[in-house]
């Protein structure tokens, strides 16, 4: 198979950021995606329907008319988030889902949620109101080990959070373990997760051995080659509860290369030609359009895309740098060849 043209793809994980930053990378994933769930961890965060929507405006402003690409939004949930905003996102079909961040556990997380406990009445009552609950998996004591940081999660919060509320909606964000993927596989329906094409791809080697490349810092932190493959079967595997979400994460070079380096790395730039790689080279690109195109839309309650696109199997080099609001950011794969080139959207 030389040619595959899949349902357009959504991306329900992708950090945009904002003004000129936003303007020079949005492109990338309006052309690759028909939908994308947008993270609101801007500074200051983005907690209320008012200003999500104000957002989506400036999104959408840097697109052309009709963009064929329909911005997703969210909230940043914090210990004084109120029902009342519960009702607008449950009412809103512009704005899908709150985002769990645990309070320092990664960039602009400053104002997430400090313990899980101050939220557990508003999570009832988002199950209630079935609003899904996107979750930055991953504890914050300095004393756990930052490589156990997601296995601690599932432990400590994770599981009691589904034992408590079973009708909450749930997606583990950027699953980055065996044990992330035994959680959810076992777990009831409404948890599901979303795997980065960065985790699909390196393992802590890639960050770490030859040097350290800040380039492949992001959180949660890469991890050994089991927990790779654990990802990698789990999302060739046609498995409804793994979809697509790039946590595609631009920063510019300088925050990356000198310390403390950023957590984040941009992929947005050839995102679904990296995943279409990562099954090909697992013999499953008949299970690509699942994981990329109906898994997440099913999960989410959302309508199959109308538009496709097509790729083809032809060697392309991945640029150095991609110039960045008059600075540079380096992409994930930089200067590598990617296996799997974009033809056309329809
Ligand atoms: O690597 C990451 N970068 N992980 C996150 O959770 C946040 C993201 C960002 O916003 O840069
Ligand atoms: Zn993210």
């Amino acid at each position: 198979m030389d040619t595959i043209t899949l349902i357009k793809p959504d991306d329900f994980h992708l950090h945009l950021r904002d003004g000129a930053e936003m303007a020079s990378v949005v492109h990338d994933s309006a052309r690759r995606f028909a939908r994308a769930v947008i993270m609101p961890n801007l500074v200051p965060p983005i907690v209320s329907v008012e200003q999500a929507l104000d957002y989506r405006r400036r999104i959408l402003a840097h697109l052309p008319q009709d963009p064929g690409f329909n911005p997703l939004m969210t909230l940043y949930l914090t210990d004084d988030t109120g029902r009342d905003e519960v009702d607008r996102v449950a009412e809103n079909e512009q704005v899908c889902a709150f985002k769990y961040y645990p309070a320092g556990a990664t960039t602009n997380s400053a104002s997430g949620v400090t313990a899980i406990g101050k939220v557990m009445p508003l999570l009832e009552y988002m199950a209630q109101r079935d609003v899904p609950l996107l979750v930055h998996g991953e504890v914050t004591d300095a004393g756990v080990d930052v490589f156990d940081r997601e296995k601690v999660f599932i432990e400590q919060v994770l599981s009691p959070l589904v034992e408590d509320i079973g009708s909450l909606r749930i997606v583990f964000e950027h699953a980055t373990t065996r044990d992330a993927v035994q959680f959810v596989t076992g777990a009831p329906a409404k948890v599901a997760a979303t795997i980065t094409p960065h985790h699909l791809m390196l393992n802590r080697n890639a960050m770490l051995s030859g040097g350290i490349n800040p380039h492949h810092y992001c959180l949660p932190i890469l991890k050994r080659e089991i927990h790779r493959q654990a990802l990698v079967d789990a999302a060739t595997s046609g498995n409804p509860k793994f979809f697509l979400g790039t946590d595609s994460a631009p920063h510019p070079v300088r925050s990356k290369e000198k310390p403390p380096c950023c957590a984040g790395i941009y992929n947005a730039y050839a995102a679904i030609e990296l995943y279409a790689s990562v099954f090909d080279s697992m013999d499953s690109l008949d299970t690509l359009e699942n994981f990329a195109s109906r898994n997440g839309a099913r999960f989410y309650g959302l309508p199959l895309n109308t538009q496709t696109i097509t790729m083809r199997r032809e060697r392309w080099r991945i640029p150095d740098t991609i110039s960045f609001a008059g600075n540079m950011l380096v992409p994930f794969r930089a200067g590598e060849s990617c296996q799997w080139k974009l033809l056309y959207e329809r």
